[in-house]
């Protein structure tokens, strides 16, 4: 179990070089790892966030298609097993936050990806005296509510990943795709408030926390203010029906 480091597509490999001078301008060291470190991808620019998770940003990734193809799709495939599952959506980094000590990575890294590597804030959870702890935070880079969130633990990890579905009904046969594996279901189908996505949490073999995830919420945008909820709402923010 855990997590060895996420990766983000660029658009084109120069922005390699430019997000590589960006990421030293603000004191954190990178490494480009050449192509064929991973199979089928190009070269890597590696590096920390502030939280210690490591991410690596790569412009070129062999490209295999869907099932269907791009001419005159079906709109699924007839081999459909499992779940179903449309893409990668999104993933959710534990960062160490302990309001004692002054240590807040959830704050440090949101500031860093917005900063550097432009992505945006659609939601955050603000806790403690005057809501001054940012203690969990949604952040894109696309139109989609989050592409990469963090939230405040005792130390860094993996939350979860999630996989995109298309609908509510999709998602409770994700869970009884589970229940007839006998996977280790974490919580039975229901919705965040945060993001207003449908979700299922279970555990892969491995340990992980794996998520099945449905509902565009809303259409993000830059411009969009950004969503807050505070302490006394978070439950609901996090599970809906039972927070
Ligand atoms: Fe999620």
């Amino acid at each position: 179990a855990g997590l060895n480091h996420v990766a983000y597509k660029v658009e084109k490999d120069a922005d390699l070089d430019e997000l590589q001078k960006k990421i030293e301008a603000w004191g954190v060291k990178t490494m480009l790892l050449p192509e064929g470190t991973l199979p089928s991808t190009g070269r890597m620019l590696q590096f920390n966030l502030p939280s210690g998770h490591e991410m690596r940003l790569y412009a070129m990734k062999e490209y295999v298609g869907t099932e269907v193809g791009t001419n005159n799709p079906d709109p699924w495939p007839d081999n459909i097993k499992g779940a179903g599952a449309h893409w990668l959506d999104h993933c959710l980094l534990m960062c160490e936050l302990n309001p004692e000590t002054g240590v807040n990575k959830v704050a440090e890294n949101t500031k860093f990806v917005t900063e550097v590597l432009d992505f945006f804030i659609t939601e955050q959870v603000v806790v403690g005296p005057d809501g001054s702890i940012q203690a969990a935070t949604w952040l894109a880079r696309t139109t989609t509510p989050h592409d990469l969130a963090f939230v405040g633990g005792p130390r860094m990890g993996l939350h979860h990943i999630a996989f995109f579905l298309d609908s509510w009904h999709d998602i409770l046969k994700s869970a009884d795709v589970m229940a007839k594996t006998k996977t280790r279901i974490d919580v039975a189908p229901t919705r965040h408030g945060i993001t207003r996505g449908e979700t299922t949490y279970f555990f892969d073999p491995s340990g992980n926390r794996n998520e099945t995830f449905a509902g565009l919420g809303y259409l993000a945008q830059r411009d969009r203010p950004v969503t807050t909820w505070d302490e006394a709402h978070m439950g609901s923010g996090i599970f809906y029906h039972t927070g």
